[in-house]
């Protein structure tokens, strides 16, 4: 006998990457977070948080952060919901658009969480195979019928991006909404934001986890216009971001200078990192994310992720048909690339 609706039963729960202890001795590359530390700006906001803050509910509309990020992306703050995480999002998402016979459709492989919401959801999905260049399979995902249809992009953990015009053409071949999840848009050439501005049928997702070293405050949003961010509204927690991520999340995504500096310097160590890797045989997918998708030269890709942990070197591998010969590794400070390239030539 089960407590739990089937659907539950037969969830495969997500799995995240190892965390292992603050302190602990490891090179850790396995689950994209920015290796620089936030904004000062947004840490002064943090040591500003005072008593009362914290004794009150903060407020269900995330004001501080939604008057904030629309400054700086130039939208109406009627344009943006925030969550406790972009992972929040994604949650009202499912939870208000789609359900038995509404398919939830993406291509694959992607962000799991996708499937795993939709899974909660007992809402059909249709994954859509990527090619092995990670070409947006376009024509596929239009006659899917998604009620709701994600692209990350970037795409993880490929790292690859389609670019706006072909995103554009999706959009206007779906009756559903197009969720565009862009964690990974500060390490790429373009985003989509004009697309949210242009068609009622687009949401764009950010996060602060990447871009602004911000994962462990757990702040997201979703550009869209209001009459989607009412629907998702009604499906949210009252107060699904705290006083904290609220205000702290306001300093940092101000401080538009100092995350540009960081995604610049994490592109250019992505850049001779992949160089590095190429040279030692690896197959490396091009990338427009904080991380490489990289073949080992004899696709031994479990082996490979075991034998780094046992250097102290931590990168993802996806326990996926597709992804079976491959390993997600996130671009490090130059030091710890230069940990990881080293255990890297030993193992190989
Ligand atoms: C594609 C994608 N979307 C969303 C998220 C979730 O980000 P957040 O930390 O904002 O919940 C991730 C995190 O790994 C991701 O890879």
């Amino acid at each position: 006998m089960s407590f739990f609706r089937p659907a539950v039963d037969a969830l495969r729960p997500y799995v995240p990457g190892r965390q292992p202890p603050p302190g602990a001795r490891v090179v850790k590359l396995n689950t994209n977070e920015n290796p620089y530390p936030p904004s000062p700006r947004a840490l002064a906001a943090l040591a500003a948080v005072d008593a009362d803050e914290l004794r009150r509910y903060p407020d269900p509309s995330s004001r501080e952060f939604r008057e904030a990020a629309a400054e700086t992306l130039d939208v109406d703050p009627a344009w943006i919901l925030a969550g406790n995480g972009s992972d929040d999002v994604l949650t009202m998402l499912v939870r208000s658009i789609t359900g038995p016979g509404r398919p939830v459709v993406y291509p694959a492989p992607t962000y799991v969480l996708y499937r795993t919401l939709a899974g909660i959801q007992e809402a059909p999905v249709v994954e859509v195979p990527f090619a092995d260049d990670f070409v947006l399979p376009v024509a596929a995902l239009a006659e899917a019928g998604g009620a709701l249809t994600f692209v990350a992009n970037p795409n993880s953990p490929s790292g690859t991006a389609a670019q706006t015009s072909t995103l554009a053409g999706l959009a206007d071949s779906l009756d559903g909404l197009l969720v565009i999840d862009e964690a990974y848009v500060a390490f790429a050439e373009a985003d989509a934001l004009d697309l949210v501005r242009q068609r009622s049928n687009v949401v764009v997702l950010r996060t602060l986890s990447k871009s602004h070293g911000l994962a462990g405050l757990r702040l997201g949003y979703a550009v869209a216009p209001p009459a989607v961010l009412e629907g998702l509204g009604k499906v949210k927690d009252s107060y699904n971001v705290g006083a904290v991520a609220d205000r702290v999340g306001a300093a940092a995504i101000r401080d538009t200078g100092y995350a540009q500096r960081v995604a610049g310097r994490i592109v250019e160590s992505r850049r001779r990192l992949a160089e590095r890797l190429q040279e030692l045989g690896c197959r490396v997918w091009p990338s427009q994310t904080n991380f490489l998708l990289v073949r080992p030269p004899a696709g031994d890709a479990a082996r490979v992720h075991r034998r780094l942990e046992a250097f102290g070197v931590l990168v993802r591998y996806f326990d996926e048909p597709a992804l079976a010969e491959t390993l997600r590794v996130t671009v490090g400070t130059d030091e710890d690339n230069a940990v990881l390239l080293d255990a890297l030539q030993q193992v190989l």
